[in-house]
């Protein structure tokens, strides 16, 4: 708690509500219930003083929170000037921030099966079928409808999500996130929390050289000192196949539901079936299937079929075999110019177009995986490959 020095001075009592209002960019809470603010000193007249202590040297929010503490400051009525004094905090006032953060919470996976967060795998056979596009406007459209979002991306060879989300500065390159000691924040983009390992590598070339331990342990990283806050859905964009990191993901998540996208070529359904069949084996369960490139309407009203036709429908059809009830197909997203270009714009198509075909298709998945909630997540199903 603050110290006002003059507690008699409903001024002072005044800033200090003003200040409640002032949140923290990376951690999203107010400055005030993350002991940033250490005093706010009233003198006559109305000149007020406050003292800020930041979390860490370079906090890369520091202007940010220097300027919102100061105008929140100086829009108080009778306040007539403000000085805003910037400080750092101490190792031990850092460590019991942290602490405080993570509410008592064990160090280890933060998304265990009896958290209240819905985790969701975006999954898929082949390469380039639109995973990152799909997770990234899933994320945007869900926090959209209030929801509180993260995305993973644990894409080693692609790491496309900084870009989607409009992350990266003009040379392509991702923010290193702020650490408040071990813990990470991840940056936020379009209300939604991220964390890639495009964050943490010099080049791509780093990473593709990884092999399982050291992937196992970065997804791992990735699920524990990421401090994401309460969650409502966590949205994973895993890379393509069945490869070491969609095995860590099974092992650390077993809980996890998988979306699995896939194009209309019906070629296609034979490996994005592969990958269902892999989250299965570790628990996991397949809630649906994305068609994603379907037909691309034309000037004329008619539709160019570019990919064929029926890959989704064959998909689901097979992840449905010896299962309970069906794998659903929950949307068919159509070829768009306007979802390209909002991918490359670091703006998904769902904010930034949002009556293009394709930002309509992918907001009633968000609608249907809403609608579902957590279901049967959890449970495990057998797995029959008859
Ligand atoms: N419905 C669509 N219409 C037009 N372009 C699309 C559509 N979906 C995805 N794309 C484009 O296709 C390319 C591949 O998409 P994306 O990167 O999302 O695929 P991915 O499955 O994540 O690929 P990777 O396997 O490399 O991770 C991107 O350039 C993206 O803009
Ligand atoms: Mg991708």
């Amino acid at each position: 708690m603050a110290d006002v020095s003059h507690p008699e001075d409903a001024l002072g009592t005044a800033v200090l509500a003003a200040l409640d209002r002032v949140i923290d960019p990376e951690i999203r809470r107010p400055v005030t219930e993350l002991d940033m603010i250490r005093g706010v000193d009233v003198q006559p007249g109305g000149s007020v003083r406050v003292d800020l202590q930041l979390t860490i040297v370079g906090c890369p929010a520091a202007d940010i929170i220097e300027r919102d503490v100061h105008d929140a400051a100086a829009s108080v009525p009778g306040v007539t000037s403000v000085a805003v004094d910037v400080d750092v905090m101490s190792p031990a006032q850092r460590a019991a921030l942290t602490d405080r953060l993570r509410a008592g919470r064990p160090k280890g996976v933060q998304f265990t099966p009896d958290s209240l967060t819905r985790v969701i795998a975006v999954t898929s056979g082949k390469g380039g079928v639109g995973k990152s596009t799909v997770t990234a406007n899933l994320a945007v459209a869900l926090a959209r409808r209030g929801q509180r979002v993260g995305i993973v991306d644990v894409d080693v060879h692609g790491f496309s999500i900084p870009g989607l989300m409009g992350l990266t500065d003009e040379h392509g390159v991702a923010p290193r996130p702020t650490r408040v000691d071990s813990m990470i924040l991840p940056p936020v983009a379009h209300e939604v929390k991220v964390v890639s390992i495009g964050m943490f590598v010099d080049d791509v070339s780093t990473a593709v050289s990884w092999r399982g331990p050291m992937l196992h342990r970065t997804v791992n990283q990735f699920l524990s000192d990421v401090w994401f806050g309460d969650l409502d859905v966590l949205l994973l964009d895993m890379p393509p196949g069945t490869g070491d990191v969609a095995i860590s993901v099974g092992q650390l998540l077993p809980h996890a539901e998988v979306l699995v996208v896939t194009t209309p070529q019906a070629a296609a359904a034979d490996v994005a079936e592969r990958s269902g069949i892999v989250a299965r084996q570790t628990g996991q369960r397949v809630i649906g299937v994305v068609e994603n490139m379907a037909g691309l309407v034309q000037p004329d009203g008619s539709v160019l079929h570019l990919f064929g036709e029926g890959g989704g429908d064959e998909t689901a059809r097979r992840l449905s075999r010896g299962q309970d009830s069906p794998v659903p197909v929950l949307g068919r997203v159509p070829l768009s110019v306007p979802l390209r270009a909002g991918g490359d714009a670091g703006l998904p198509v769902v904010l930034g177009d949002p009556t293009d075909a394709a930002a309509v298709a992918l907001d009633a998945v968000a609608d249907r995986l809403t609608a579902m909630g957590r279901g049967l997540a959890g449970r495990k199903l057998g797995l029959s490959l008859s």
